[in-house]
C-alpha cells in the first residue's frame, strides 16, 4: 500500500506534491518519488528510498526540478514488488519517458501484461508489477489513443487491485485516475484538480472533494473533473462531505502524532458515543439492520486485523455476555480460508480503522457471497468496506495519522460496546433498567481515560527504566487477555521488543519454561471477577524470577490491592471504568505510553515504525 498524490494547474505543483506526501507518509515510506509534466518534453522524474530518509532526502533532491510545472504526480512506496531501491520506486515512467505511473496495489497478471510488451519487456528497468503497467498504458497510447481512453482501455485488461494516477508529456495538462480496490479520491478548487489516497493529503488545498468509486476512471484537468466507467460511460461525480478541519490531522503542539491521538482518547470515546444513546437506551444511527434482523441473528464472526482484531476480541466477550449470541473472533486474513458455516442469519462484524485493509475487505466480501449480514465498524466515512456491507457503524475518532493505532482502538471498542447493548436491548437479554445503568457507566467512560492519562511521566520513567528490555511477557484473562494482546502489540510495533502475549492460566502450560530472573512480565490485574487468579498467577511467575509490572485498579484513593502492590515492581494505576467489558478503553492507556515511552528512549520513530505502513491493502 501507498500513497498517491496529483495536483494539475498550480504553477507550485512540485510543493503542494511535496506536502501530499509529508501528509502521506503514514501510508508507507520505503521510497519517495514525484514526476513534472514538462509539454512536449520528457517527464522529470526524481526518486529517493531509504525508509523514513526517503522523503528528506527526496525534498533536498529537487533543487534542479524545472520552474513553473504546473502538473505532475507523486507517491510513497510500501515495498510490495521488488526491494526498496531507487529503482524499484514510483513513478514509473514508460520506455520514451513521456509517461508517468504511480500505482497503489498490486496487479495480478503483470507477468502476462509484460509478455505482451516489445521484446516480451526487455526495456522494464524495475522489478516491479507498476513499470509494467506504465508500459502497457503506452502500448494503448502506440496505437493512436489518448492517454484517458489508452488508460481505460489498458485496465479492461488487468486482474488485481490498483488505484493509479498517469500523466503524458503530450497531454500535459492532463491527470488519469483509476480505482480497483485501493482508495482514491479527487478534489477541486476554481484553478486546479487534485488526485489523492486520501483527504488529509490536499486537505485545505481543494473546495470541493470528490469519491471515485472502484472501476472508475477519473480525469483531471485544471479546475474540472470528470468520471467514466472503464468502457467510457460519464457518470455524475458524487461529493463527499468533509466535517474535519486540518487542525485536527496535524499534531497541534505534540511532538509526535502518537502522543497527540493517545491525548484524543477521550473524545475519540465521547464523540463516538454523541447521539447514540436517547434516555438510557442504545439507538445506533448507522446501522441499517433492523430490530427484526438483530432479533434474527444465531451467529456472530468478528473480523479484523492487528490492532482492530484485539478490539474485536473484546467485542466477542461483550455481545456473548450481553446479548447471548455464539461469537467467535477471527484474524481476518484466516477467516475466509477456512470454509466458516455462514448462513443468512449469522451476521460478520468487520473491524477496520481505514475499511480499506485487504484482508478485512476480503472477509466482507466472502461474507456476504455466502449470503450473511455484514456489519462494519470503521473509522473513515464512505471507505470501500463501508460502502459494500449491509451496516456501518462509525467510530468518530477523527483522522488517525500515526501508524500505530491508539485513538480509533478505544473508539472500536466503545461502539462494540454499543452495539452489544444493542443487541441485548432488541432480544430482550437485558433489563431495560440494567442497560440504562450500564450505558450511564459507558458514558463516563471518556473521563476516566483522561485520568488514566494523568500518570504519564511515572509511565515515562518506567519505561525509560527498561530501556534495554530483550523478552516481554504480557499476561491477562478475559477482557485483560485482549488488552494483554495490545499491550504486546503496541510494544512490538514500536520499541521492536519481542513482546508476547499469553492467557495468564495457560502460562504455567509451557511458556512459563522461558521466564527467568530479570524477565519483564506486565500483568493485567484490574479489577475483575478473576483477579484472584491473577495473583496467582502473578505469584507463579515472581518466583521464577520475573520483574512485575502491573497495570492495577485505583481504589479511588490512590491505593491498588495491596497483594499486587507486595508482588509488584512497578505498578500503572488506572480508574475503575464502571465495568469489565469498559476496562479495557481505560486499562490500554499506561500500555500505549509505555510503549511510546519505551520506543522514544531507544530513539524510534513511534509514528513511522520499521516496516510496517497504517493500511495494508495486498495479501
Ligand atoms: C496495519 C497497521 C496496524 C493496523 C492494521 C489494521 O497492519 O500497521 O496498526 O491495526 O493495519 O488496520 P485497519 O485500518 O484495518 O484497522
Amino acid at each position: 500500500m501507498c500513497g498517491i498524490i496529483g495536483v494539475t494547474g498550480d504553477p507550485e505543483a512540485l510543493g503542494i506534491l511535496l506536502e501530499g506526501l509529508h501528509r502521506l507518509e503514514y501510508r508507507g515510506y520505503d521510497s519517495a518519488g514525484v514526476a513534472l509534466v514538462v509539454a512536449g518534453d520528457e517527464i522529470w522524474r526524481k526518486r529517493r528510498a531509504g525508509g523514513t530518509k526517503s522523503l528528506p532526502e527526496l525534498v533536498a533532491a529537487v533543487g534542479d526540478a524545472p520552474r513553473g510545472v504546473a502538473c505532475g504526480i507523486g507517491h510513497n512506496w510500501w515495498a510490495t514488488h521488488g526491494g526498496p531501491t531507487e529503482r524499484n520506486a514510483h513513478p514509473h515512467t514508460d520506455a520514451s519517458g513521456k509517461l508517468a505511473l504511480v500505482h497503489n496495489g498490486i496487479i495480478d497478471n503483470y507477468r502476462e501484461l509484460a509478455a505482451t510488451l516489445p521484446q516480451g519487456g526487455a526495456e522494464l528497468t524495475s522489478d516491479t508489477d507498476s513499470e509494467v503497467l506504465a508500459h502497457y498504458v503506452a502500448g494503448k497510447m502506440a496505437t493512436g489513443l489518448g492517454l484517458a481512453d489508452a488508460v481505460r482501455s489498458a485496465l479492461r485488461d488487468v486482474h488485481g487491485k490498483f488505484s493509479i494516477g498517469v500523466v503524458h508529456v503530450d497531454e500535459p495538462e492532463l491527470i488519469v485516475g483509476a480505482r480497483r480496490g485501493s482508495p482514491l479520491i479527487c478534489g477541486l478548487n476554481d484553478t486546479t484538480a487534485f488526485l489523492a489516497s486520501d483527504i488529509p493529503a490536499i486537505h485545505g488545498k481543494a473546495d470541493e472533494f470528490f469519491v471515485i468509486d472502484d472501476e472508475r476512471v477519473v480525469e483531471l484537468t485544471p479546475g474540472a473533473v470528470r468520471i467514466t466507467t472503464l468502457l467510457g460511460d460519464e457518470v455524475e461525480p458524487e461529493r463527499r462531505e468533509v466535517t474535519w478541519n486540518l487542525a485536527s490531522a496535524e499534531k497541534g503542539g505534540y511532538p509526535d502524532f502518537m502522543l497527540k491521538e493517545i491525548h484524543e482518547q477521550p473524545d475519540a470515546v465521547r464523540d463516538t458515543l454523541l447521539g447514540r444513546i436517547d434516555n438510557g437506551v442504545v439507538a445506533l444511527d448507522s446501522t441499517e439492520l433492523t430490530e427484526e434482523d438483530l432479533r434474527r441473528i444465531d451467529k456472530i464472526f468478528v473480523v479484523g486485523c492487528g490492532t482492530s482484531f484485539n478490539a474485536g476480541l473484546v467485542g466477542e466477550l461483550a455481545i456473548e455476555h450481553w446479548a447471548k449470541v455464539p461469537v467467535k473472533s477471527e484474524v481476518a486474513s484466516e477467516f475466509r480460508y477456512r470454509d466458516p458455516v455462514l448462513t443468512p442469519t449469522s451476521l460478520v462484524v468487520a473491524i477496520s480503522q481505514s475499511g480499506e485493509s485487504l484482508d478485512t475487505m476480503e472477509a466482507v466480501t466472502f461474507a456476504k457471497r455466502q449470503s450473511a449480514k455484514v456489519l462494519t465498524v470503521c473509522n473513515v466515512v464512505d471507505s470501500s468496506m463501508a460502502r459494500d456491507s449491509d451496516a456501518v457503524i462509525y467510530t468518530h475518532a477523527g483522522p488517525e495519522i500515526c501508524v500505530a493505532s491508539t485513538k480509533t482502538h478505544v473508539a472500536q471498542i466503545a461502539a462494540l460496546n454499543l452495539l452489544a447493548l444493542q443487541l441485548a436491548q432488541a432480544r430482550g437479554t437485558l433489563y431495560p433498567e440494567e442497560a440504562a445503568h450500564l450505558v450511564r457507566d459507558l458514558q463516563l467512560v471518556p473521563d476516566k481515560i483522561a485520568a488514566a492519562m494523568a500518570q504519564s511521566g511515572h509511565v515515562k520513567a518506567v519505561a525509560e527504566k527498561y530501556r534495554d528490555i530483550r523478552d516481554v511477557f504480557f499476561i491477562g484473562r478475559q477482557v485483560g487477555r485482549a488488552l494483554a494482546q495490545e499491550g504486546a502489540l503496541k510494544l512490538k510495533e514500536l520499541s521492536y521488543v519481542r513482546a508476547e502475549a499469553y492467557p495468564a492460566g495457560e502460562l504455567k502450560h509451557g511458556p512459563i519454561a522461558l521466564i527467568e530472573e530479570g524477565t519483564l512480565v506486565v500483568a493485567i490485574a484490574t479489577k475483575s471477577r478473576l483477579l484472584d487468579k491473577i495473583i496467582s498467577n502473578i505469584q507463579e511467575v515472581k518466583a521464577r524470577g520475573a520483574s512485575i509490572l502491573a497495570i492495577a485498579t485505583d481504589d479511588g484513593d490512590g491505593n491498588v490491592d495491596p497483594r499486587i502492590a507486595d508482588l509488584a515492581d512497578d505498578v500503572f494505576s488506572v480508574p475503575y471504568a464502571g465495568h469489565e467489558l469498559f476496562t479495557p478503553m481505560v486499562d490500554v492507556v499506561p500500555l500505549q505510553l509505555f510503549a511510546y515511552y519505551l520506543a522514544k528512549a531507544r530513539g524510534n520513530d513511534v509514528d513511522k515504525p520499521r516496516n510496517l505502513a497504517k493500511t495494508v491493502t495486498v495479501e
